[in-house]
């Protein structure tokens, strides 16, 4: 698969997502939106960039910190997510906030135009994120701050999902895979300079970045019920897969999810699953 293919999957995936995005009784981008928002720490007045913002987890916290001398830009390449959040905005009276549909690879705007660049887990599906990143510096003021999540990619766990799931994805899974989508083959292709730290420091070294600190934390994904969390998963990058399993297989999925999950439930059948983040920042280079 080319990257042009591997980016109009993730983008239809995602246009498709928007609607039920982040919504539907679990919790996981919102809380790690904020948290990446609380470590970036934008300061009054300043102008803040968050590419692959999708419905605003990082957005509105750090529209709110940047206050009303600020603005707080978001960009998404899928055009459903910047409708739904720009609806977000204007219920909220967010008037320091601009949604655009741009593609983040090549993010289009003046030089200097941002103090803080965010990304909650969007910079892990740019095709070409080591490029991407290195038209950043750019668009950013002197000593501008880069902020961004990523999953703490294991060698065996399935692409954006913690490794608490690997036992409950049955074989018959990348087995019905087109080998293009086979999990170990995106992690391959597209996020093994996230995966291993002295790489990301160098990727981001190569892109014009200095200062970087990468901190990895737990996020507590939160679900209503095994069922909820399933329905979720499809309005997430794990999207991607669903789209391209056959019934028979998906099916089995979701049942092996559902029993799996049930066994971590609490009495009232919900769930809360520590979940590893890794959270970057970085600085742009003298
Ligand atoms: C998992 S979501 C994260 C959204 C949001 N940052 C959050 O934390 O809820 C990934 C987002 O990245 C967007 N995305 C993927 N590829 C992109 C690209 N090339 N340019 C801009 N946005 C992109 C998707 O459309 C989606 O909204």
């Amino acid at each position: 698969m080319d990257s042009t293919a591997y980016k109009s999957g993730v983008t239809n995936a995602f246009k498709n997502a928007a609607d039920s995005y982040d919504r539907g009784g679990v919790g996981f981008f919102t809380p790690m939106g904020r948290r990446l928002v609380e470590l970036a720490a934008p300061q009054p007045g300043e102008r803040v960039l968050d590419v692959g913002c999708g419905r605003g987890a990082a957005l509105f916290p750090a529209a709110r910190a940047v206050g009303p001398t600020g603005r707080a830009v978001g960009i998404d390449i899928a055009d459903t997510m910047i409708e739904a959040a720009r609806a977000e905005a204007a219920r909220a009276g967010a008037e320091n906030v601009e949604l655009l549909v741009m593609d983040a690879e090549r993010p289009s705007f003046a030089r200097h135009s941002f103090e803080l660049v965010l990304g909650s887990y969007s910079i892990l599906f740019l095709p070409d994120a080591p490029a991407a990143l290195a038209r950043y510096p750019r668009i950013m003021t002197a000593g501008g701050r880069l902020a961004f999540t990523c999953p703490v990619f294991e060698a065996d766990s399935f692409p954006f999902l913690p490794p608490v799931f690997t036992p409950m994805i049955p074989a018959s899974v990348p087995a019905a895979l087109p080998a293009d989508w086979q999990p170990s083959e995106l992690r391959r292709r597209y996020n093994s300079w996230l995966s291993d730290v002295e790489l990301l420091r160098a990727t981001l070294g190569e892109a014009g970045f200095t200062d970087v600190t990468v901190r990895d934390e737990a996020v507590p994904m939160t679900a209503e019920s095994p069922a909820a969390w399933v329905d979720w998963s499809h309005t997430q990058g794990m999207r991607l897969l669903w789209e391209r399993l056959p019934e028979p297989v998906a099916g089995e999925l979701r049942d092996s999810l559902i029993a799996g999950l049930s066994e971590l439930s609490g009495p009232d059948g919900s769930l809360v699953i520590e979940t590893p983040v890794r959270f970057v920042t970085a600085r742009v280079g003298s």
